[in-house]
């Protein structure tokens, strides 16, 4: 069947359907909402309804048409006239074995793309009556599994890195986000784009930098689509050497200062004792000069040993020689 002919058959339709207007003996009754999935098989629902005295109805003319949509003109998919279906192979009727007894005239598209998407009108003639519907199809597409590239490929940890995850074929528009092993969202210092490729689907390509100082050991960025379902994701590691060293520092320094807090308080107590027994000698020093005597006895290597007694029972042995070669024995009891 040529173009001309399915013209003059498309007109003939429309003379036919004004002279029975507001019979409505036949109609078709599309669903709405159609919604196809981009690669699978999709399905325009649409079935025949004929008055209760219409009795075994016979279809003569089924048409299905897609509305072009740059150049405005309607394209022929399928076409059921004089017992014989034709159109283009990707069309068929969803019933394996249609005929013209079959109600049932829905559309099946066995493959379905981008370019499917949009409006279809079927045009039907029985011998009981005519009609024409309008339907449509939505198409959307899944995303594939993002991929991450690092920027430069090898992290160090000595310079800053970008992050770039990219993920095709999906549609509507989605978007990428960004999570850190605490699952923090960093999408906020993310840059996206969407690009629409050839084949009408989007790629979306995302990219967040990272400053050598603050690199988290895990990010993964997830592909959500455009009504925020999540639909596939992917995980980077950083290797540990190159993870946030000034994290790790400032960790290490708080374990460091509990070990050194205390030996600060030991060390203080124990200067502040030495500096006690110093004083404490000095004034016995005064003490020995205001009795010259005592002091060259001393000078003579007489020892002079000095206890003192703490509340807690530790006790200070200072053996003091004249020449104060100052040994020191601390004794605890
Ligand atoms: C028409 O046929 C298809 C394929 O067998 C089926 O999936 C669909 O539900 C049918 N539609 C109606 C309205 O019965
Ligand atoms: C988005 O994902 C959700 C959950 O997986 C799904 O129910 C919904 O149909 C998807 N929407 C689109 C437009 O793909």
């Amino acid at each position: 069947m040529n173009m001309a002919s399915v013209g003059i058959l498309f007109l003939f339709f429309i003379i036919i359907r004004a002279q029975s207007e507001g019979k409505a003996f036949v109609e078709v009754q599309c669903k709405t909402g159609n919604v196809g999935q981009y690669g699978q098989q999709s399905m325009l629902d649409c079935v025949v309804t004929t008055a209760e005295e219409v009795k075994e109805p016979k279809i003569l003319v089924v048409a299905w048409k897609k509305k072009g949509s740059e150049d405005d003109s309607d394209k022929t998919l399928l076409v059921f006239h004089k017992g014989n279906t034709t159109g283009q192979p990707a069309y068929r009727f969803a019933e394996s074995s249609w005929n013209d007894r079959n109600m049932n005239i829905s559309l099946l598209i066995t493959n379905t793309t981008m370019v499917n998407s949009g409006d279809y009108t079927c045009s039907v003639m029985t011998d009981s009556g005519d009609d024409i519907t309008k339907t449509s199809l939505r198409v959307t597409a899944k995303y594939n599994k993002p991929t991450i590239r690092s920027i430069p490929e090898n992290i160090t940890g000595r310079e800053d890195v970008t992050l770039s995850c990219s993920s095709v074929g999906g549609y509507p528009k989605g978007q990428l986000r960004w999570f850190d092993e605490h699952n923090q969202d960093w999408t906020a210092s993310s840059k996206m784009e969407a690009e629409l490729t050839n084949d009408g689907l989007f790629k979306l390509s995302s990219k967040l930098s990272l400053l050598k100082n603050s690199i988290f050991s895990k990010y993964t960025c997830i592909v959500f689509n455009s009504s925020g379902g999540k639909e596939d994701e992917v995980t980077l590691e950083i290797p540990d050497t190159a993870t946030s060293k000034g994290q790790g520092e400032v960790k290490g320094l708080d374990q460091t200062s509990k070990i050194v807090a205390p030996l600060v308080v030991i060390g203080s107590l124990i200067v502040g004792l030495l500096l006690a027994l110093l004083i404490y000698r000095r004034r016995s020093q005064r003490d020995h000069r205001e009795v010259p005597t005592f002091e060259s006895n001393a000078e003579q290597g007489a020892h002079v040993e000095m206890y003192k007694e703490r509340e807690d029972g530790t006790a200070l042995s200072l053996p003091l020689s004249g020449d104060c070669s100052c040994h020191m024995d601390i004794t605890t009891y």
